[in-house]
């Protein structure tokens, strides 16, 4: 195939796509290619999901089971662990993880062994796109020499682009389809294969210079949100030593109708981009001798933020003449955000983790997420019952699910601390919530 006959079949929708990685970000973009009228085959290398997926079984909170189940059933979508698929695909879209080592380095592997696979099957005619987000220069440094080593020639019979992904799990508004794409393919015409395949899925393409180029657009958006969460983070602790709500202020502020964006605190950053996509950046710039300050800084304050929710968390019953040790807290939420059951990064991992170790007694309720392991040994998620609630001796709010009463919850806890300001608006008596 070359790339009119590649561009033929992506227009009319004809082409085979292969999606590698089947996450939160794999999944929903398969999903929407298939419903889109493409033949989509997602390669994962998780047996138990793969399983899974064969049996419509969605678990992520933008896609229902249902619509699954029917596209496994009309034959659009399937999944498999079997790499021998990519033989015949027409598109390969790369969706795997981009973690951090544990000395915060880019842990790039999944990347490298995701590429090999499809290098090793490539065949003329392949328009390869990668969608992890990653350092700069990923794409043209790392992934392009795989494939130029089995004799493919970029721009003439092999297609290679960077098209970040900015899925928001569990965002109402905004799904896969309604968020325009970047992309930057390695010449011209790798551009414009990318940007037409995306084009039959998504309202705009919006086409750029290079790779490098659509890689650091999405390290920017990801920075930007970073240290607007910090400096929000930051003012938490100014409001509170001025004894003013942080939630007031900014609602107030946000009333400009230009020229700014509300960032609220939280009790840190968690899932697979805030706290780990900045430190990518920051990473390559180092590698130049350059240290980036503001994804510095902006880490250490996100960092703090758990150490700080114990602090505040203390104080609040030492007011009430208890003390931690022995303690009894109710978390409420453990997800790293409303809405999803997805832990990584979870900054409640850590809150949990302190008060043990502080000698609290602690217990949680997560609708999404039915157990976790704190210091190697599993806790599950309890009902937040009305006994269970007036029993504690501090309810602590880590994520702001909606399944949660939290009318009752401030009815019966004897104390609250509201890290998500969820309870805001709710009448209560004077001192019984504290919020960041
Ligand atoms: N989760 C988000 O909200 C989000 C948003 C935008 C961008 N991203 C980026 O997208 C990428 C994927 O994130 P995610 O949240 O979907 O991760 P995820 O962990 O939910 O999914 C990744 C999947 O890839 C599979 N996998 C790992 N190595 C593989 C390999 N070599 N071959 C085939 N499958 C493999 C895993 O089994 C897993 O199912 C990351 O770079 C992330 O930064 C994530």
């Amino acid at each position: 195939m070359n790339d009119s006959a590649l561009a033929t079949s992506i227009q009319n929708r004809t082409a085979r796509v292969a999606i590698i990685g089947q996450g939160y970000v794999g999944l929903p973009l398969a999903v929407e290619f298939a419903r889109a009228g493409f033949s989509v085959v997602g390669v994962d290398t998780d047996l138990d999901r793969v399983g899974a997926l064969q049996a419509g079984q969605s678990y992520t909170p933008d896609l229902e089971s249902e619509d699954l189940i029917a596209l496994v059933r009309q034959g659009r979508y399937e999944a498999t662990t079997d790499f021998s698929v990519l033989e015949r695909a027409d598109v390969v879209i790369i969706c795997v993880p981009t973690p951090l080592r544990k000395s915060k380095d880019p842990d790039i592997s999944f990347v490298v062994a995701a590429g090999t696979e499809v290098a090793a099957r490539y065949h003329p005619g392949q328009l390869v796109v990668l969608e992890s987000t990653t350092y700069p220069e990923t794409t043209e440094e790392l992934l392009l020499p795989i494939f130029q080593g089995r004799g493919a020639k970029v721009g003439e019979d092999f297609f290679l682009a960077f098209s970040p992904e900015r899925i928001d799990p569990a965002n109402p508004i905004f799904k896969v389809k309604d968020i325009p794409k970047v992309v930057g393919g390695v010449t011209p015409a790798c551009t414009r294969l990318a940007a037409m395949l995306y084009g039959q899925i998504v309202p705009r393409v919006y086409e750029v210079s290079s790779p490098k180029v659509a890689e650091l657009a999405k390290l920017y958006e990801n920075v930007f949100r970073n240290v607007n969460i910090a400096l929000a983070n930051e003012f938490a602790l100014m409001c509170r030593r001025l004894g003013v709500s942080t939630k007031e202020v900014i609602d107030a502020a946000a009333t400009k109708p230009f020229g700014f964006m509300p960032f609220y605190p939280g009790p840190g950053i968690g899932g697979h981009c805030i706290p780990v996509d900045p430190l990518y950046l920051s990473w390559k710039l180092r590698l130049d001798g350059y240290e980036s300050r503001f994804i510095a800084l902006a880490d250490e304050i996100n960092r703090a933020m758990p150490a700080y929710v114990v602090e505040v968390t203390t104080e609040a019953l030492n007011q009430r003449r208890r003390c931690l040790n022995g303690a009894r807290i109710f978390a409420l939420g453990v997800a790293y955000k409303r809405g999803v059951g997805d832990i990584r990064e979870s900054p409640a991992l850590e809150i949990l983790k302190r008060l043990r170790d502080k000698g609290a007694e602690v217990s949680y309720a997560d609708p999404r997420v039915p157990s976790v392991v704190l210091d190697g040994a599993p806790l599950k998620a309890t009902e937040p019952t009305s006994e269970a609630l007036a029993a504690t001796d501090c309810v602590l709010i880590l994520t702001d699910h909606p399944e949660f009463n939290y009318r009752q919850i401030v009815e019966l806890a004897p104390l609250v601390v509201d890290t998500r300001n969820a309870t805001w608006g709710i009448p209560v008596p004077q001192g019984r919530v504290i919020a960041l």
